[in-house]
């Protein structure tokens, strides 16, 4: 099981991680992966100053820009799962 969560603070959510969320719910369904992948969100992860929304994948922390959320999912998350 691998563990997303993303930041939903303010300063996270004007770069985007309602998008981000949005995305990474619809990838997750259309790959059947409900039963692998849990998507939580969380309050300020204290790492505002990043260019990026903050999330963490398994406990660690990636800076994503919603753009790279396609990219993000299958080069990191789909990783984790095979
Ligand atoms: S609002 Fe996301 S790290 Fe602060």
């Amino acid at each position: 099981m691998v563990k997303i969560t993303v930041c939903i603070g303010s300063s996270c959510h004007m770069k985007g991680s309602r998008q981000i969320i949005e995305e990474l719910q619809y990838l997750i369904r259309t790959d059947n992966l409900d039963d692998n992948i849990e998507l939580a969100g969380a309050f300020c992860m204290g790492k505002c100053g990043t260019e990026g929304v903050s999330i963490t994948v398994n406990g660690e922390y990636f800076s994503l820009k919603a753009e790279d959320t396609k990219k993000f999912f299958e080069e990191v998350i789909l990783k984790k799962i095979s």
